[in-house]
């Protein structure tokens, strides 16, 4: 306890970001440190496993010290730990998994894995004091892209999900392509500025009627065959229509499936989650849907979209205030669902 009020220390490893979180009362952020490998892993233009596990054995310790001594805590102030067991990479995940254990045998305290995506949702409850359940959700991140209908603090539904790669796949994929570089999200949301949308229609993947299903593998190929054409025309390839042009594309096909999702059940809020809710465009398009069914959005401020532990240190209080415990044989799930 710090101040009467419950301290949860988290623990984020899952992909390319070494990150601990000191949590008060789930909510609110005592502490976030963030160690990123962003530079490392820009040279081979995306991240590569090895290289990050070694990173975050490298970084786990330091990270979860700075936490503890920003929040001015030790470990006997913490009434738990929580850290994502999945999705992600093993490697990674295990990083983080087995520093948390360590310090729960060590200090007797619980631990409580987190699913990753859940905690990109919990996100929003660090950043809108009173948003409570229930809600739906859009989640589109690096690794998954689902439209979610969240029941309660700790379990939701998931009425669709990509069929093959997530929205900021596609963006890191079609940024490669570009030359652009990496991440690929952040500069493809810059330079979509400078072109026009129209310029190259890119196709829609709607799927069947209904579905709230995604696919956006077909637009990476989708690019790649209009660059070469262009090249083999000798026509020169303008860089920020094309990203104008992919980005419209995916974000179309969100927005409309994510408001109708909304519209369907009655829902008059919507919770943007995952690091590609920090992209602009998605912003605007999603607010002037929005508004002309009188639907709230909530999007967390950029730092809290993309991967940090506050996030995680949230989704563990509320399992955590249920007597949700896990045991020290929790293991890593690198292909965890959401609602599992
Ligand atoms: O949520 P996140 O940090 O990690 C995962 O759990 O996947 O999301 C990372 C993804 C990357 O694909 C990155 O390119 C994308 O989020 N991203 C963006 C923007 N900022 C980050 N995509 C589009 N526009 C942005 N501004
Ligand atoms: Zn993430």
């Amino acid at each position: 306890m710090i101040n009467g009020r419950t301290a949860i220390l988290a623990i984020e490893s899952s992909c390319d970001e070494t990150a601990a979180a000191v949590m008060l009362d789930g909510r609110e952020t005592a502490s976030s440190a963030i160690s990123t490998q962003i530079e490392i892993h820009k040279m081979y233009g995306g991240v590569v496993p090895e290289i990050a596990s070694r990173h975050h054995l490298d970084n786990v310790n330091p990270v979860v010290d700075q936490a503890l001594r920003e929040a001015g805590a030790s470990m006997d102030d913490i009434d738990a730990i929580g850290v994502t067991y999945g999705p992600g990479l093993v490697g990674a995940l295990l990083i983080g998994l087995a520093t948390a254990k360590a310090y729960a045998l060590a200090a007797g305290k619980p631990l409580i894995g987190v699913n990753h995506i859940h905690g990109h949702i919990c996100a929003n409850f660090i950043a809108h004091p009173d948003l409570e359940p229930p809600f739906m959700a859009l989640v589109i991140s690096g690794g998954h892209t689902n439209i979610v209908d969240v029941t309660d603090y700790r379990s939701c539904r998931v009425l669709g999900g990509t069929r093959d790669d997530a929205a900021g796949e596609a963006y890191d994929k079609v940024a490669r392509v570009l030359g652009l570089g990496y991440p690929g999200g952040p500069l493809i949301d810059e330079i979509a500025k400078k072109g026009n949308p129209e310029a190259v229609p890119f196709k829609r993947v709607w799927l069947e009627k209904g579905s709230y299903d995604f696919s956006f593998s077909g637009i990476k190929t989708g690019v790649l065959n209009y660059i070469n054409k262009e090249k083999q025309a000798g026509r020169e390839v303008n860089i920020a229509d094309v990203a104008a042009g992919f980005q419209e594309a995916v974000l179309e096909v969100v927005v409309t499936k994510a408001v109708e999702a909304a519209r369907e059940r009655n829902e008059k809020r919507i919770v943007m989650a995952g690091g590609v809710a920090a992209n602009s465009r998605l912003r605007e398009m999603m607010t002037a849907e929005a508004d002309k069914y009188g639907i709230r959005l909530y999007f967390p401020p950029p730092a809290l979209c993309t991967d940090n532990a506050a996030m995680i240190g949230c989704a563990a209080y509320y399992r955590y205030i249920e007597g949700e415990r896990d045991g020290l044989d929790l293991d890593a799930v690198p292909n965890l669902e959401l609602g599992e």
